[in-house]
């Protein structure tokens, strides 16, 4: 979608931002192949959340919420980045003052080059050690299940943030102490409240998203379109 008629007020204004946050959501993988969590072919239509991420499905039975993600993590590896995600990275190249701050566990982000990230929601190319909450790179190819901690006699778990679990209290802040000027989120439908607000709180805030979502009333602007089509051309524009 080359072309794209952005309004030059919109990258005007955009130009002149100070501070950049990019949330993200499972929309700037859906054009990689990665299903998102809600709406049609959504993840959580097709499977129960209580059952596969939550600390009680784990303490139920580890092996079924591992092989969940195991599968997960195969379908993951086996997608690419995609021109969204290629996109935010180049931004963050561009741009003095910049972090993201994504809800994807997929890993895409980092394969597409981001580097000021925040992964609030964990990485799901990661294991934790249930005893000393370290992280590691779990192997490939895939492990025994339930997989072990490589760091102590203990079980190790996806590193993710479960249902009913608090976030990283670190990234958070990290998060917060950011003060953004200027917010694009970008293809999520901001059912999480603590994501949305980081959104949501942002003086100009930018939405790119086919459809209209819980923030699209905080938005001083909403770009209609897949992503992986409209980020490229923005960022070239606003870049120039
Ligand atoms: P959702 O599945 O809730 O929303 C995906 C959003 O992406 C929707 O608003 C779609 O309209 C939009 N979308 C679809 N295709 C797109 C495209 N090509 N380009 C741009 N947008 C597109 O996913 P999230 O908002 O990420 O949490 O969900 C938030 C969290 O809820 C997830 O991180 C996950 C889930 O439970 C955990 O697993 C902790």
């Amino acid at each position: 979608m080359r072309g794209v008629d952005f309004d030059p007020a919109l990258i005007e204004r955009l130009r002149r931002a100070s501070r950049v946050l990019v949330l993200t959501g499972a929309g700037v993988s859906a054009e990689s192949g990665i299903p998102t969590f809600r709406g049609d072919g959504g993840l959580w239509r097709e499977f129960r959340a209580e059952d596969l991420a939550t600390p009680e499905a784990f303490a139920r039975d580890p092996h079924l919420v591992w092989t969940w993600y195991e599968e997960r993590r195969a379908l993951c590896r086996a997608a690419q980045p995609g021109p969204a995600h290629e996109a935010i990275a180049r931004l963050e190249q561009g741009l003095p003052e910049f972090l993201l701050v994504t809800q994807n566990v997929d890993g895409l982000h980092r394969r597409a080059g981001s580097k000021r990230m925040l992964e609030i929601h964990g990485c799901l190319l990661e294991g934790r050690c249930t005893q000393t909450g370290r992280t590691f790179l779990l192997d490939d190819p895939p492990l025994d299940l339930p997989v072990r901690s490589p760091h102590a006699d203990a079980p190790a778990r996806p590193h993710v943030v479960w249902f009913g679990e608090a976030y990283d209290a670190r990234l958070l802040e990290q998060a917060l102490a950011f003060e953004a000027d200027v917010c694009l989120a970008v293809g999520t439908s901001a059912a999480v409240g603590v994501p949305a607000s980081l959104a949501a709180r942002t003086p100009f805030l930018v939405e790119v998203n086919p459809d209209e979502t819980l923030l699209s009333r905080h938005a001083d602007a909403c770009l209609r379109g897949p992503a992986g089509a409209l980020l490229g051309p923005l960022a070239d524009l606003w870049l120039a």
